[in-house]
């Protein structure tokens, strides 16, 4: 039995944290032994998905109509790819999920424990997820805005935030592993860690 089949790989992160860099490479080399992966990003290229990102560059939606959107976008991205993608026994790996709801949508006043009660009523939770972590100042100048200068949801305040609720998420599936270092260096410790999670337990 394939211990990656069907199995939900998540990566998240204040933006700057490498992200989508984290995602090819190790789709590349699960591909390389065997695996039938998937990648997939949020928000996504479906209707909901190009509302935000057109928002994130013309003007900030109202608190409501933005997390509504968010939440529209990911019961598409469940329904039409991670679901049937998790049920023909594929891995699955993305790039951000509903955690960035918790984590952005948090910093408008939502509740963050009533945000993952609710996205876990219908988004599968994964079976790791990755939180990649890095300083804000370090983040900010790795995507290329000094503080004042960027769109809102890259300004310090906010990533601030994002990166405390981060920090502050519970559960078994999470791991935290440093993104101030080399990306291939990284790639190891996230391959090193999937590799004890798929060890029978003792
Ligand atoms: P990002 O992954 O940075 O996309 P790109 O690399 O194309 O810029 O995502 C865009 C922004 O969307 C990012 O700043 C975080 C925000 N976001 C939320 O606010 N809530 C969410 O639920 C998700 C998935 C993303």
């Amino acid at each position: 039995m394939n211990p990656l089949s069907g199995t939900l790989i998540v990566f998240e992160g204040i933006d700057g944290t490498g992200k989508s860099t984290q995602v090819h490479l190790l789709a590349d080399a699960l591909r390389k032994q065997g695996h039938t992966v998937v990648t997939s990003f949020e928000p996504t290229n479906g209707p909901a998905g190009q509302r935000l990102r057109q928002s994130m560059r013309e003007g900030r939606l109202s608190p409501q109509q933005e997390l509504d959107l968010f939440h529209e976008d990911r019961r598409h991205h469940v329904e039409t790819l991670i679901n049937p993608a998790l049920q023909r026994g594929e891995t699955v790996i993305l790039d951000r999920y509903y955690f960035s709801t918790l984590a952005y949508q948090g910093t408008r006043g939502f509740n963050i424990d009533e945000l993952r009660q609710l996205n876990e009523s219908f988004a599968p939770q994964p079976n790791l997820l990755f939180i990649l972590e890095l300083d804000i100042e370090t983040a900010l100048s790795r995507i290329g805005v000094r503080d004042g200068q960027g769109n809102d949801f890259e300004k310090h305040e906010t990533l601030s935030a994002c990166a405390k609720t981060f920090s502050q998420l519970q559960g078994d599936f999470i791991h935290r592993l440093s993104a101030d270092q080399p990306p291939a260096d990284l790639h190891q410790q996230v391959l090193a860690t999937i590799l004890a999670a798929s060890q029978p337990q003792p």
